[in-house]
C-alpha cells in the first residue's frame, strides 16, 4: 500500500426529511447566502422551496441564482461571480447535481481570487482559499458533494477541465435520497454509471498490484451500485435502491477507495470529457461509451486486473486471465445496454470520422494532467473500440 494522507472535512447529513436542515447547516458558515440551482427540477420537484423555508426560518438573508445548465459554462459562472460579489454574499448553497455543485466551486474559489478563474483549470494559478459552499444533492452521481473538484467547460475553446483544492470540499451535504426519486430513468442510470466508472478508473489505474483491501471496497461499493441501479431501473421511487445508490455514489468519489492505490490517472474521464465538450452529451452516456472502449484497449496489455474484475464482479472464472478480461468487459457492456446506456458512438449522435478531432481535444487534457502515454495516436486506438464496427463484430 502506497503512503496517504486522507482528511474528508465534508459533514454529511443523510436521511429522510434532512432538506429542513440546509438553513442550520449553512448559518454555521456564513450570513448572506447565494442559492445557486439549475435549469428547473428543483423548483418543480418542490426541493428548492423546502430549502428557501429553511434558509428563511434559520434568519439567513439569500439571493437566488437559477440556470445552472448541465455540462456546466464558464461564462454562467464568471457572471455569478461577479454577483456573489456585488451583492455581498459569503456562502454558497448549491441545490441539484454534479453541474450546480461545480459551478458552486468555480464561484466560490473565483470570489476570492483577482484574476481570471481559468487559470484554476488551466494549471495557470492554484485556489488557495474559497468562500464556504453547503449543498443538498438532488442527483447521485459525481461525488461532487462530497470531494474537492470541480469540472467546468469553456465554450469557446470547448476545453472541459477541472479544478481542485482541499478548501472547495463543501462544508454540509444533505443527501436527502428522497430528493432523487424524480430524477428520469436516463439521468439515474448515467449516474450510476459515472460512479462506477469512479471506482473503476482508481481500480485499474492503481499505482501498485497488490492492493487487497482497496479491490474489495471497489468491487463491495460496484456490486451495491449495480443491485441498486437496476431495482431503480424499474422502481424510481424505491427508498431504499435510490439510499444505496446516493451514499455509494458518494463513497466512490470522496478519496476513500483510492486512498493507497498512489498516482492513479483517470483516463476514462479525460476522453469522455471531450465527447461532453463537443457534444454536449451527458457524462455519464460519455464513460458508457469510453469506459468499455478503454477497458478493451488497456486488457489487451494487462488483462490480470481485468480478469480479477470479471471474476469477482459477474463470476467469470473459465479461460486464460485474456479470455476472462475480455468476457467481463462484455458482461459490463451487456449490463450497460439493459440500462439504456449508450456503449457506441454512433448511439450518440457522434460521427466515428470524428475521432482524431475528439483526440485532439482529449490529447490537450492530457497534457494538462500529465497522462504522457495518451498520444494522439492511442487516444484514437481507445476510441476506435467505441465504432460501429466494434458493435456488429460483438453480434449486436
Ligand atoms: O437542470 P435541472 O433542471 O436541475 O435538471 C437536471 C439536469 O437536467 C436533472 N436533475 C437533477 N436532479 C434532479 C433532476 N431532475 C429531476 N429530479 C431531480 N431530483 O438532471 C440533469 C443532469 O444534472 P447534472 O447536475 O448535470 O448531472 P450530474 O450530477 O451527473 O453532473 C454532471 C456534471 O458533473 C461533472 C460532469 O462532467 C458533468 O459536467 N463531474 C463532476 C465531478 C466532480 N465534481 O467530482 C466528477 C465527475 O467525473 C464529473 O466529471
Ligand atoms: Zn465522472
Amino acid at each position: 500500500m502506497q503512503p496517504f494522507t486522507f482528511h474528508n472535512p465534508t459533514r454529511i447529513v443523510f436521511g429522510p426529511g434532512t432538506t429542513a436542515r440546509i438553513g442550520k447547516e449553512t448559518k454555521a458558515c456564513g450570513r448572506r447566502a447565494l442559492l445557486l440551482y439549475g435549469k428547473g427540477s428543483a423548483e418543480r420537484t418542490g426541493v428548492l422551496g423546502r430549502v428557501r423555508d429553511s434558509l428563511n426560518q434559520a434568519g439567513l438573508q439569500w439571493e437566488a441564482l437559477g440556470g445552472v445548465r448541465p455540462n456546466p459554462v464558464l461564462n454562467f459562472a464568471r457572471e455569478a461571480i461577479a454577483f456573489f460579489r456585488q451583492q455581498r454574499l459569503d456562502v454558497i448553497v448549491a441545490v441539484g447535481g454534479g453541474s450546480v455543485i461545480d459551478t458552486a466551486k468555480t464561484i466560490a474559489a473565483g470570489a476570492r481570487y483577482d484574476g481570471e478563474v481559468w487559470d484554476f483549470f488551466s494549471g495557470r494559478a492554484e485556489v488557495k482559499t474559497a468562500a464556504p459552499i453547503t449543498t443538498v444533492l438532488t442527483l447521485a452521481a459525481t461525488g461532487s458533494e462530497m470531494n474537492s473538484g470541480g469540472v467546468i467547460t469553456n465554450e469557446e475553446s470547448q476545453e472541459k477541465y477541472h479544478l481542485a483544492s482541499p478548501s472547495l470540499y463543501p462544508q454540509c451535504s444533505i443527501l436527502d435520497p428522497v430528493n432523487t426519486f424524480t430524477v428520469p430513468r436516463d439521468h439515474s442510470m448515467y449516474g450510476a454509471v459515472d460512479a462506477m466508472i469512479h471506482l473503476l478508473e482508481g481500480y485499474f489505474n492503481a499505482g501498485e498490484e497488490d492492493l487487497p483491501l482497496q479491490d474489495r471496497l471497489v468491487e463491495g461499493l460496484l456490486r451495491t451500485l449495480m443491485e441498486a441501479a437496476e431495482v431503480v431501473y424499474h422502481e424510481p421511487e424505491n427508498y431504499p435502491a435510490r439510499a444505496n445508490l446516493m451514499w455509494g455514489a458518494t463513497l466512490a468519489l470522496n478519496g476513500l477507495t483510492t486512498a493507497g492505490t498512489g498516482n492513479t490517472g483517470f483516463p476514462m474521464h479525460m476522453i469522455e470529457h471531450s465527447l461532453s465538450a463537443i457534444y454536449d452529451i451527458a457524462h455519464g452516456a460519455g464513460l458508457s461509451i469510453v469506459g468499455p472502449a478503454w477497458m478493451r484497449y488497456a486488457s489487451a496489455r494487462a488483462p490480470r486486473k481485468f480478469a480479477q474484475f470479471a471474476e469477482r464482479i459477474f463470476g467469470i472464472d473459465q479461460g486464460t486471465a485474456s479470455q476472462r478480461a475480455q468476457a467481463g468487459i462484455e458482461a459490463l457492456e451487456k449490463w450497460f445496454v439493459a440500462r439504456g446506456v449508450p456503449t457506441r458512438l454512433p448511439e450518440a449522435n457522434i460521427p466515428e470520422q470524428d475521432i482524431p478531432r475528439i483526440a485532439a481535444n482529449a490529447r490537450r487534457l492530457a497534457e494538462v494532467w500529465g497522462l504522457d502515454d495518451y498520444t494522439q495516436r492511442e487516444i484514437e486506438a481507445v476510441l476506435e473500440h467505441a465504432g460501429a464496427a466494434t458493435a456488429r463484430s460483438a453480434g449486436r
